[in-house]
């Protein structure tokens, strides 16, 4: 799909699609108005017919009948004009883009919505980000004819009204087009965490990752790679890693990537992910239900490497390191046992009471590791690692923990930005009990209660006094229903959230 902003007036505009955007009632609507004014009064009727109010993803559909230019007239919603958020102008652009494809339109001309000119570059991003996210389908499986056709919509245009002349300066046009530029590549980065986290588990092994990760790098002449076996792994110290990795019959790969920055970097950031290519649960063995998903529990890892495509692409000002820890949590004669003692990189011993709770384990070296050999002034890890957040805050909000109310706040911010539901959970001093083990420093889980929080808990043992912030995407890392913007699957949750927090001016 190309992507292109042009200033054009709005009855005639050139596409086979022209979308529009109202909110609420779309009688108030200017732009509403003019189009309906050359249509005959169409989109009046059409919308009363249709009690169409504007609502947020309420769509309209007009078929002009050579009136315009355009073919066809497309209405999204968007609600209340101060209630608009980041993830609706998503869904708008996802539903025109669908629609296109659906009515086997070939170019669309989406007029942006006027939220204000200081917002049109923003608006533009999402509207892009959610035409590209929209139209993601994880088909590699698909045999069909059907599943094979390539989607129709090959151009996507967005529209200044010039109305009235008021035509966008030179500068405010390429300001535009980076903002597409932006969009194209926070989706790209977006759907390839998708497609890492939707390939099934048989596919996308450690060493599978790994090779993206070698990929992304020789793409990108700003970062590098490297790549640890489990015997440099060893050699680290890297117990709690190795003892989550040694029932499977891959062998792990931990991940390193890092990224450069031209100039002198301004701070160091680290960028963890939870990288189980596969959770079985071990011998504290999963239901096959709780089983039947568990390919997602690497999405921590495709997060953080996806991330890092699209750094590459934008610049950053900072050093970012991007580390993943990536192995199967599996049964077998050599599998870690319940009871075990292990020592971790920072030698720290931990005794075992589940072998489910793996994830932090595995995270608690990797965090060690970015501590001692990168010193980085933040961290940050991304881990689908408690069900227990999933029932605190449901499928769709991360829970995210940290002891650094500045930096967490940064963070918190840069989510509503990118338009990602994340909320803070606390990281309860009290509950620290529930970790205690009568024959080592620590044991790896606590009791039922709280156990989002007891989780990050233990990962805290390991970041020590690193500012660092845990996001715990367990739920909104893959999703059962969607929205239009995010089909069912993986999501690539937290992408965006990422490269807001390390782009934003
Ligand atoms: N990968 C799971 C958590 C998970 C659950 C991710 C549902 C995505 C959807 C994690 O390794 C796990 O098994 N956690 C245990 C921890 C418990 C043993 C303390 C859990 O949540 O049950
Ligand atoms: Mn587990
Ligand atoms: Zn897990």
């Amino acid at each position: 799909m190309e992507f292109q902003h042009l200033t054009d007036a709005v009855p005639a505009a050139r596409a086979d699609m022209l979308a529009i955007t109202t909110f609420g009632d779309p009688s108030r609507d200017p732009v509403f108005k003019i189009l309906d004014k050359a249509l005959d009064g169409g989109l009046t009727e059409a919308a009363r017919g249709e009690s169409f109010e504007g609502k947020p993803q309420q769509c309209l559909s007009l078929w002009t009948g050579g009136k315009i230019a355009a073919r066809r007239v497309f209405v999204v919603g968007l609600g209340a004009k101060g209630d608009v958020s980041a993830a609706s102008l998503r869904d708008a652009g996802a539903l025109v883009a669908q629609a296109a494809n659906r009515g086997s339109a070939q170019s669309v001309a989406f007029v942006i919505p006027p939220l204000g000119a200081n917002r049109d570059e923003t608006v533009v991003q999402l509207i892009v980000e959610g035409a590209i996210g929209g139209t993601y389908r994880f088909a590699r499986y698909l045999t069909s004819e059907e599943s094979k056709k390539p989607a129709s919509l090959t151009r996507f245009q967005l529209i200044t009204d010039a109305k009235g002349g008021k035509k966008p300066s030179a500068a405010q046009g390429r300001a535009l087009q980076s903002a597409i530029d932006r969009g194209v590549t926070v989706a790209d980065a977006v759907c390839k965490a998708r497609d890492m986290v939707n390939e099934p588990a048989a596919a996308m092994t450690p060493q599978a990752l790994a090779d993206a990760a070698t990929a992304l790098a020789k793409k990108h002449p700003s970062i590098t790679v490297s790549v640890l076996g489990p015997k440099k792994c060893e050699e680290l110290g890297m117990g709690m890693f190795l003892a989550v990795a040694r029932g499977s019959d891959l062998e792990p790969r931990f991940i390193h990537l890092t990224y450069k920055p031209a100039k002198k970097a301004k701070k160091k950031v680290a960028l963890v992910g939870k990288g189980l290519t596969f959770d079985s649960g071990g011998y504290s063995i999963k239901t096959s239900q709780g089983m039947e998903d568990m390919k997602v529990d690497m999405a921590g890892a495709a997060t953080v490497i996806a991330a890092m495509d699209a750094l590459g692409t934008l610049g950053c000002e900072y050093e970012v390191h991007a580390v993943a820890a990536c192995c199967e949590n599996m049964v077998s004669g050599r599998a870690y046992k319940l009871g075990d003692v292990l020592q971790s990189m920072d030698g720290t011993t931990v005794e075992i009471n589940n072998t489910d709770a793996e994830g932090r384990l595995t995270l608690g070296d990797a965090i060690t590791y970015v501590r001692t050999k990168i010193q980085p002034d933040e961290i940050f890890d991304f881990a689908t690692l408690t069900g227990a957040c999933l029932v605190a805050l449901g499928p769709y909000t991360a829970g995210v923990m940290s002891d650094h109310d500045r930096l967490i706040n940064g963070w918190l911010g840069a989510a509503t930005r990118a338009g990602e539901e994340m909320w803070r959970l606390p990281l309860l001093p009290r509950l620290r009990e529930q970790l205690k083990s009568p024959i080592a420093d620590l044991r790896n889980t606590g009791d039922r209660f709280g156990g989002a929080i007891t989780a990050g808990l233990f990962l805290k043992a390991f970041a020590k006094d690193t500012p660092w912030v845990h996001v715990d995407l367990a739920g909104p890392a893959s999703v059962a229903s969607g929205r239009p913007s995010q089909p069912r699957g993986g999501t690539g949750f937290a992408v965006a959230t990422i490269v807001d927090y390390l782009t934003h001016r």
